[in-house]
């Protein structure tokens, strides 16, 4: 029982990738046809009101294809009606992304401090700094300078911790009738912001069979203990996340040592990334590895900051959340 529940379990996570590997080629046609930036609706129904001009034929000729593409591409014809609105960039160009939508899409503040440190004084956060410490060291031997497997497997533990938070303090917020000063959204932003890192570097990384089952391994191991750590000391539990993207920034600046001196090859940007950090269409590998250094150094602040929010004595509520801070 348990290996077939084991077998389900490989079996998906590589149909999951191959299944994203379908979807950037996809991309790449539709980035050939014209800008990014904004984007609008469009109704994917039969009952679409005509606009005020009558459309060329050309024009006719567009629409049908992506009828027809639509069509061809669509999986299951849903009895209920329910169908994802259809979505266009402002040059017409069609929206090829199901994980994230364009509003989601953002320009990464690159002026962030790097270097910003926050200095272990009291005991917890002299734990949390050693444990992060320490974590680095089978980190470091296992990889060694291989920045890129490197990243996407952290990435697939840097997701976890606001996905933790977030949960718990939704559940607080049921069990206490009470607001969350807008932190769950923040936290559960930050989740899904590391989650598109790791969507981006499995792009550029494809994972070894041995690389996935670590994963499965290591987020068993890690979700857990964050979860019981973030149960007992949340500002234990923030600072440990504070130390780990400080971490993460030390890494991506490594990372960008070895593109700008040849050891890595300075790659195309993966379509999902230039849609996502709207970067240009010429975007390289070291302008992702830049803007996800850029991510790390917001989630570094928040956290820290969360974790000073309790060291105050205060709850995280009592303080606005940065929700959409990059
Ligand atoms: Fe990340
Ligand atoms: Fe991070």
């Amino acid at each position: 029982m348990n290996r077939f529940v084991a077998r389900s379990l490989m079996r998906g996570l590589i149909d999951g990738c191959e299944h994203s590997r379908r979807g950037i080629s996809t991309v790449r046609e539709h980035q050939s046809v014209g800008a990014l930036g904004g984007f609008y609706w469009t109704r994917a129904m039969s009952s679409v009101v005509p606009g005020p001009t009558t459309p060329t034929v050309s024009e006719k000729k567009e629409k049908g294809a992506e009828a027809k593409k639509s069509d061809e591409t669509a999986v299951v014809s849903s009895y209920w009606g329910v169908s994802r609105p259809r979505i266009k960039r402002e040059d017409g160009t069609e929206w090829p992304w199901n994980c994230f939508m364009p509003w989601e899409s953002y320009k990464a503040d690159l002026s962030i401090d790097l270097q910003k440190h926050h200095v272990p004084k009291v005991f917890l956060d002299k734990v949390a700094y050693r444990t992060v410490k320490l974590l680095r060291i089978p980190t470091d031997i296992f990889f060694k300078r291989r920045y890129g497997c490197r990243a996407m497997m952290l990435e697939t533990v840097a997701a976890v911790p606001g996905m933790v938070g977030g949960m718990l303090l939704h559940l607080r917020s049921l069990r206490k009738f009470e607001h969350s000063g807008g932190w769950i959204k923040a936290l559960l932003e930050e989740a899904e912001n590391e989650r598109m890192h790791l969507m981006t570097m499995v792009e550029l990384v494809k994972p070894k069979w041995y690389e996935r089952l670590l994963v499965l391994t290591v987020q068993g191991v890690f979700f857990n203990a964050y979860f019981i750590a973030y149960l007992l000391s949340p500002k234990l539990a923030h600072r440990i996340v504070g130390y780990l993207e400080e971490e993460a920034i030390h890494s991506y600046t490594e990372y960008l040592k070895d593109i700008t001196s040849g050891a890595i090859e300075n790659v195309q940007a993966p379509a999902i990334a230039i849609d996502y950090w709207k970067l240009p269409k010429d975007a390289t590998l070291e302008d992702v590895v830049t803007v996800i250094r850029a991510d790390e150094a917001h989630h570094r602040d928040v956290n820290h900051f969360a974790a000073d929010i309790h060291f105050q004595g205060k709850d995280l509520r009592d303080s606005p959340a940065p929700v959409g801070y990059h």
